[in-house]
């Protein structure tokens, strides 16, 4: 097997962190939140997104085009904050890189299960992580005998993107698809993709003001902090640098930077294009 090695020293490194598109910039505002000094090399596959309706194989070879053009950055870490590229190609990553490869599954499912109080856990993500099971087995490994339901609700991507994440709309959608939910008794709910925290207000209309919603992104980031600190790679040397991240996204980059407003609460300036 063709494996990149790279030597597990270097604080000042980057951290690498891929998503279809510009979901992943929830991860992002949360890592700058907790480590405000590390540099981060974000990639967006604006190109071909969405993963969440593609097979398999699709996705996984997608990841990898990603995952060597970021370790050619010399990253320290690979955060794979897509759900969908999570659920079906972080075995492969693992199995090609040797510096950490981090995705947002296990972080999400360990917060859900501390969270829970009844067992009765619901998940919604695209259809390729619902589809996966990805979630169902993380909750399983944690606690045999936790119930699961899950429903996958693809219309969210856009209206998050669109900026529809507060209307009348986006919460008849909500109510539609979370409908199947409400019987069930779930106490505590996994949001499963990139976008969905933009729609916390109208899912936690629809779920219900008691079950608690667990934002899989903000969990990953903190997981990240911890395996940075376990294997002494926190970046202490870099404190009067600001803002020196990098993005790339693999169409043009115009509407990335719009919508990057919305995910981090901050204009992106420099967005560069690349061709994979
Ligand atoms: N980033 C994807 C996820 O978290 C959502 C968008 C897509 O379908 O690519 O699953």
């Amino acid at each position: 097997m063709n494996k990149l090695k790279q030597k597990n020293d270097g604080s000042e490194r980057p951290i690498g962190v891929f998503d279809s598109g510009v979901g992943g910039l929830t991860v992002v505002k949360e890592l700058n939140r907790l480590l405000p000094n590390e540099k981060i090399i974000y990639f967006g596959d604006t190109g071909r997104v969405p993963y969440g309706n593609k097979s398999k194989e699709t996705i996984v070879h997608y990841s990898l085009q990603v995952a060597y053009f970021l370790m050619k950055k010399k990253i320290k870490m690979l955060v794979v904050a897509c759900n969908t590229a999570s659920s079906v190609s972080l075995p492969t990553l693992k199995r090609h890189f040797h510096i950490p490869v981090l995705g947002v599954i296990e972080p999400g499912a360990r917060a859900a299960i501390k969270n829970s109080k009844n067992n009765k856990i619901g998940v919604i993500g695209t259809l390729g992580t619902v589809k996966s099971n990805s979630y169902k087995k993380a909750l399983k490994k944690i606690r045999t005998n936790v119930n699961v339901v899950q429903k996958e609700c693809p219309l969210f991507v856009h209206l998050a993107e669109d900026g529809w994440n507060k209307n009348k709309i986006a919460q008849l959608i909500s109510d539609e698809y979370l409908k199947p939910l409400r019987n069930k008794k779930i106490d505590t709910m996994i949001l499963g993709c990139t976008h969905y925290p933009l729609l916390k207000d109208v899912i936690q209309n629809s779920a219900g003001k008691d079950v608690i919603l667990i934002d899989s992104g903000k969990e990953t980031a903190g997981e990240v902090k911890r395996i940075l600190e376990k294997k002494n790679l926190i970046n202490n040397r870099n404190k009067t640098v600001k803002n020196h991240s990098v993005f790339y996204v693999s169409d043009f980059p115009h509407k990335f930077k719009e919508v990057s407003q919305r995910f981090l609460s901050k204009e992106l300036k420099h967005v560069h294009k690349v061709i994979l």
